[in-house]
């Protein structure tokens, strides 16, 4: 078959099954190469039994720009992409989207546990760094999903990773071997200190991974009166009732009483206390090397090194909580690797690691490892084939020099704009973090409005969190455009100045 004469066809496919592609993405071959490969799972049998995919991609990779040539095959990332909806009577969609949207949000308030506010946003698609809601709505997502969509919405290697392990195999629970998980935890040891890895499937599950371990150590090697965890102020570790425990954030704790005990907390930050509270009674400290819900708090220069010192001293293990600021988000795989030679004994990752898919992991060295035996831990999903797959894709992509460039300019960028943002509305007392985890700490005029400014933000079309309520958090795809960057800027200043 000629693939020649198959030129209109695949041009209907791509406008039908594709919807137009984003035209950031032209310009990258390895997105378009993975677009047309998912495109060559779409075509007819007798098309794609004619012709294999490496031929087809190889044809449309040559062939590029003849086959989008046609109106509608490339959209700027913010455009409306589905076409049909172009064509629809909006006014009666508008009212039938707007009544389906109510509906869902007072049956989620009857139905679910009382135990987030009320939702104000019913959301349905993505692309990119861009989110539309049941209405048609788009916004800039500055939130990924609390720092977990990393690479953006729909991005074409995840889904075709997802799809490609789906159609194989689900999942088997850890009574047997499947491949993704494997070859994740060796790629996790061979891009860290690491040399064994644990999978679960949240945050907090993979920090009550660690506080077991590092228990069992020590019941293990040191006599019993050395048990006590130390973690910081500000902290936010989970919600399981050791990881509130550890968390030191009072409104997290209150009514949940009795607490598990041998826990301790210093200030964040703090060289002179932390040399106070780490002693022969310390098992292990906990530490994020950038606290994210505590107020997008980097760790001071010479502060982790100071908390290895001191854990070296005293026998005490060392855990960074990476599920925030790992991955790549503040332009390094680690947040602590902004620090040279701070190497943990323990480190946790979620979040980002799964783009999305919910993935825990608890990365150790062989030292403390082997206080662990069979039956010790464990869970029935973790490192689940999918996820794992996924995972694998999304570590592939973010552990490269250029994302980490890239990381580090946009982050700048938005940095940048805030300052001028600031010169004009006098807002931000300070905008503190790395690479793209930023925060603007609220000038005191703008104390407690955090979350009034979320609010407003999403009028103007654009999602951003809070840290705190005097904190704003910027935690966008580590794969956001300087187009998006600027459009969320601009859409955030709109709303800011309505505050104003
Ligand atoms: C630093 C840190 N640790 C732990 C957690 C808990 O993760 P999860 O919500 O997946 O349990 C979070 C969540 O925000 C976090 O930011």
């Amino acid at each position: 078959m000629l693939l020649e004469d198959q030129i209109p066809r695949i041009q209907k496919l791509i406008s039908e099954k594709l919807g137009g592609l984003p035209k950031n993405a032209l310009q990258n071959d390895m997105v378009m190469r993975t677009t047309f490969m998912r495109l060559h799972r779409m075509l007819p049998r007798f098309i794609r039994i004619a012709v294999g995919e490496a031929t087809f991609v190889e044809f449309c990779m040559a062939n590029r720009d003849r086959l989008l040539s046609f109106k509608g095959a490339v959209q700027e990332r913010m455009q409306e992409t589905d076409p049909e909806s172009q064509t629809q009577d909006k006014t009666q969609t508008d009212l039938e989207m707007e009544e389906q949207m109510k509906e869902l949000q007072e049956l989620s308030l009857k139905v679910y546990l009382p135990t987030y506010p009320p939702k104000p946003l019913v959301l349905e698609r993505s692309r990119g760094a861009a989110i539309w809601d049941l209405q048609g709505k788009d916004y800039i997502d500055f939130g990924a999903g609390i720092a977990v969509s990393s690479l953006g919405h729909q991005d074409p290697e995840l889904l075709l990773a997802i799809s490609e392990q789906a159609s194989k195999l689900w999942h088997t629970s850890n009574l047997f071997l499947t491949e993704p998980p494997v070859r994740l935890a060796a790629e996790l040891v061979e891009a860290s200190f690491a040399d064994r890895v644990f999978f679960c499937n949240s945050g907090a599950e993979a920090n009550e991974a660690a506080i077991k371990l590092v228990r069992k150590y020590a019941y293990l090697h040191h006599p019993e009166d050395k048990r006590e965890i130390l973690s910081f102020d500000g902290s936010f570790h989970g919600r399981t009732l050791a990881t509130v425990t550890a968390t030191s954030q009072p409104k997290y704790q209150e009514g949940f009483g009795p607490l598990p005990g041998g826990f301790d907390y210093a200030p964040y930050n703090d060289f002179e206390a932390a040399e106070k509270a780490i002693g022969p009674q310390t098992c292990a400290v906990l530490v994020e090397p950038l606290q994210g819900e505590g107020g997008v708090n980097p760790a001071r220069p010479g502060f982790l090194k100071h908390l290895r010192e001191l854990c070296d001293r005293h026998q005490a293990l060392l855990i960074y909580d990476e599920i925030q600021c790992g991955m790549g988000r503040t332009g390094k795989l680690f947040g602590y690797e902004w620090e040279e030679g701070v190497h943990p004994d323990v480190l946790t990752m979620a979040k980002a690691l799964g783009c999305g898919l919910p993935i825990g992991a608890m990365l150790c060295t062989e030292k403390v490892a082997e206080s662990f035996k069979p039956g010790d831990h464990g869970t029935t999903f973790g490192g689940n084939p999918i996820v794992a797959t996924v995972a694998r894709a999304a570590l592939k992509k973010i552990n490269t020099p250029q994302m980490m460039a890239h990381v580090i300019k946009q982050g700048e960028a938005i940095r940048g704009r805030l300052h001028s943002l600031n010169d004009e509305l006098d807002l931000f007392g300070e905008i503190r973090g790395k690479g793209l985890m930023l925060g603007g700490v609220l000038h005191k005029d703008w104390k407690g409005r955090a979350g009034e400014i979320v609010s407003t933000a999403l009028k103007y079309g654009v999602l951003v969190l809070v840290a705190g309520p005097d904190v704003v958090r910027f935690v966008p795809p580590l794969t956001i455009s300087g187009d998006e960057v600027q459009s969320g800027l601009e859409r955030l200043t709109s709303a800011l100045k309505e505050l104003a």
